[in-house]
């Protein structure tokens, strides 16, 4: 199942900083509360549990990351803070570690953008079906476009589906993102109270509610980025 067609071929032009080392790079980016740490901490512990070393670089000074990592009893997935500037060295020192999937969870701060797309393999804009987070990925689409990043927008925190089709919110904020075709997620992570309840507790969906919608939605986002990286091995099957 491809859930989204993301482009990861380098664009031509684009400066090749990585090494050719088996290190994947996912960034987080996006408005302040759109879900950045959510999905970062929830997309790394479904890498763990399919068998791939995976870690976090916290970059936003508010630390929600690290914060998760703090309670979290479980050290399968490391979380290091680092400042937006020292991101190549963190990066270089994840890699040296043998980490193969590693998520920067990125400040909400557009000026970081073009620096952390040069490093990254794969960019996840998240943004809430909102009119203001519309906004900011409306800007953040041709930054990322100039830096010839391999990109994609999830749409986070959405009223759910309905029998009838999507709500209105999530139609419109797909109709206003027309034109950036396969690089918007098709599917969507749904609002729900059970992934803040995962958060707090330091763990994630997939280990609270394993058989619940909200791991069945992030699983489908783990393989659509799954794909992307094109990663080989087994794939941690969720519902
Ligand atoms: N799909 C969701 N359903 C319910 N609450 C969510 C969802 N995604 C994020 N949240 C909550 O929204 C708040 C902001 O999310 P967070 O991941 O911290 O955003 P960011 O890192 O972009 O600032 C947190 O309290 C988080 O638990
Ligand atoms: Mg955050």
């Amino acid at each position: 199942m491809s859930a989204i067609q993301l482009q990861s071929a380098a664009a031509p032009g684009a400066m090749p900083l990585r090494s050719g080392s088996q290190l994947s790079i996912v960034a987080c980016v996006g408005k302040g509360g759109a879900g950045k740490s959510t999905v970062a901490t929830n997309l790394a512990v479904m890498a763990c549990l399919s068998g791939r070393r995976s870690a976090i670089i916290d970059a936003d000074p508010q630390a929600s990351s690290y914060a998760w990592k703090c309670v979290r009893a479980n050290g399968d997935v490391p979380v290091v803070r680092c400042v937006v500037e020292a991101l190549a060295d963190a990066i270089e020192a994840a890699r040296r570690a043998g980490i193969e999937i590693l998520f920067v969870d990125m400040p909400p701060d557009w000026r970081h953008v073009p620096n952390v797309a040069r490093l990254a393999d794969l960019v996840l804009v998240t943004m809430r079906p909102t009119l203001f987070d519309l906004k900011v990925t409306r800007m953040l689409v041709p930054i990322l476009n100039s830096a010839n990043s391999s990109f994609a927008v999830i749409l986070n925190a959405a009223p759910p589906l309905r029998e009838l089709g999507e709500p209105p919110m999530v139609r419109q904020a797909r109709e206003a993102l027309a034109d950036i075709g396969s690089r918007l997620w098709r599917r969507q992570i749904t609002h729900r109270v059970t992934v803040p309840y995962a958060t707090v507790r330091g763990a994630t969906v997939v280990e609270t509610e394993p058989e619940g919608l909200a791991a069945q939605e992030f699983g489908s986002l783990w393989n659509a980025v799954r794909n992307d990286l094109k990663l080989e091995g087994p794939i941690h099957e969720v519902a």
